[in-house]
């Protein structure tokens, strides 16, 4: 008799503001994957690759403050086309599940909504270095800002978050709440891919309502 067992290879990102616990779920789902028995890697945006950790030092030190909008955009697509074509295909075709830790959707609410560069900008970029590619499943961390901000300061004053990766901790209340409702809107307009969670809630309930989600993805 042989024993069926479904594989499937997927690439599923993680997004939500900062303190959202996306670090510490990614863990947890990773190690869900592997329990499984299903080949996973976990990555992130911006970084992933050698160059990609180089640009992200850049792009989240605070003391990049003279940054331009537009350089802060190409910045995040030079990162993204490198991480996709050094890691994320290979991995993909190799069998694996990929886990990523921000995409695209952080380019559009981030550098979109909240910066106020032209999405439709944003979208033909990503067309040009993409081609059509997207998650198969986006797993949005939902939680006030307020909330979330002051997990991350907490993070970054015991050491457990680099101060050197602050810029956008730096950012007003104001500029987190339109990144916020900017994820909420991308999560209305594609139900089928986003999976809003309320990260607003224990550890553990957030790992199983993850977990639940992707099972139905
Ligand atoms: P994180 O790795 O702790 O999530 O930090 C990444 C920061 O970069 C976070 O503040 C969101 C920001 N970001 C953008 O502004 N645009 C992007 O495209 C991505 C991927 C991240």
């Amino acid at each position: 008799m042989f024993r069926l067992i479904r594989v499937i290879i997927m690439f599923i990102t993680f997004e939500g503001i900062e303190g959202s616990g996306k670090t510490t779920q990614i863990k947890h789902i990773h190690r869900y994957y592997q329990r499984q028995g299903q080949s996973c890697v976990v990555t992130r945006e911006p970084g992933g690759t050698e160059i990609g950790e180089k640009i992200r030092s850049i792009l989240l030190d605070p003391q990049s403050n003279t940054l331009c909008p537009m350089s802060e955009l190409l910045l995040y697509l030079a990162d993204r086309a490198q991480h996709i074509k050094e890691l994320v295909m290979p991995a993909l075709a190799a069998g694996k599940t990929v886990l990523c830790d921000r995409f695209f959707d952080a380019t559009v609410v981030y550098q979109g909504y909240a910066r106020g560069v032209d999405t439709r900008l944003i979208h033909r970029l990503h067309e040009l270095i993409l081609e059509g590619f997207k998650p198969d499943a986006t797993i949005l961390l939902d939680l006030p800002p307020a909330i979330g901000l002051s997990r991350a300061w907490e993070q970054i004053d015991n050491g457990n978050r680099k101060s050197a990766e602050s810029r956008f901790e730096t950012e007003k209340l104001s500029f987190h709440e339109k990144v916020r409702a900017g994820y909420l809107e991308l999560a209305r307009r594609e139900p089928e891919r986003f999976h809003v969670i309320d990260a607003n809630q224990e550890e553990d309930k957030v790992r199983r309502d993850i977990i639940n989600a992707l099972a139905k993805a």
